[in-house]
């Protein structure tokens, strides 16, 4: 049987020094495909609102479009730990709902949940949610679900002071009992000052090579999602040509009668 990647591996790779990977999926086949190649967690990022249902931010799915995106995705993971990222509004009312929500993803195949943001509350849920055995992701630096009160797409803990607060509430998750924790778009060596004091492992979002581990939107380095590219996304493919190129072909071939041949009939 396929050994799980699960909260103990994450923090032995910690332990040991070791980078981990992670990556978006939203689908079943990329899952299975990333977690073939490797990738330890596969993310539902709610990244999926821009990328996959093209909205303008992430603002505008919420509990059932992530655990329609869920269930796919975790048929896909043998290997792989998969997190879905709790959509915005899941976990903010109440902590009834957020264990209601976050423990309908673990339903839906999610191995744990990921929760943005910093406040007393949010040190609350994260407890909870521990304590209903579902681990916790932590989100610091850039949080994309507050966009508006942020001011918009901006690099966080640029000074030595907004480090050590983020410092400080990466301490306050860890104590509540998150098993890792995102760091977006925080400069490389803020977020290495945060790494080397942290005993959880951190997952750089465009936040530099000193964390434990990175991660990054699957369509980003697939080169399938075109609209925007992140400055510290890596393209490693051209999915884009690729289903534009294989469509045209297509296209033509039904068009001039190519398509289909002999052998494709019965
Ligand atoms: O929504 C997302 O995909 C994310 C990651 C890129 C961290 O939150």
């Amino acid at each position: 049987m396929t050994h799980k990647v699960n909260v103990k591996t994450i923090q032995k790779y910690k332990d040991n020094n070791e980078k981990f990977s992670v990556l978006t999926a939203y689908d079943y086949s990329t899952a299975k495909y990333l977690d073939e190649a490797g990738i330890d967690i596969i993310l539902i990022g709610d990244s999926l609102a821009m990328v996959a249902l093209g909205y303008e931010t992430t603002h505008c799915v919420g509990v059932n479009e992530m655990s329609i995106f869920t269930k796919a995705v975790s048929k896909g993971a043998q290997r792989a730990m998969v997190i879905t990222d709790m959509p915005f509004l899941s976990y903010h009312t109440d902590i009834p709902s957020a264990i209601k929500n976050c423990g309908k993803m673990i339903r839906n195949g999610a191995n744990g949940v990921k929760i943005e943001g910093y406040s007393d509350y949010v040190i609350d849920v994260i407890k909870r949610l521990v304590e209903t055995g579902i681990p916790v992701m932590g989100h610091l630096g850039f949080t994309p679900q507050f966009l508006n009160t942020l001011g918009g797409y901006k690099i966080q803990g640029k000074t030595q002071d907004a480090a050590e607060e983020i410092l400080k509430q990466a301490k306050d998750l860890e104590k509540a009992g998150v098993f890792s924790i995102v760091l977006e778009m925080v400069p490389q060596d803020s977020a290495k000052y945060i790494t080397e004091n942290l005993v959880v492992p951190t997952i750089s979002c465009g936040a530099g090579k000193y964390c434990d581990a990175q991660v990054l939107v699957s369509d980003d380095v697939f080169g399938k999602y075109s609209d925007f590219k992140p400055k510290f996304a890596r393209k490693y493919g051209d999915m884009k040509s690729l289903i534009l190129d294989c469509a045209k072909r297509f296209n033509e071939d039904v068009k001039n009668g190519k398509f289909p041949s002999e052998e494709e009939v019965f």
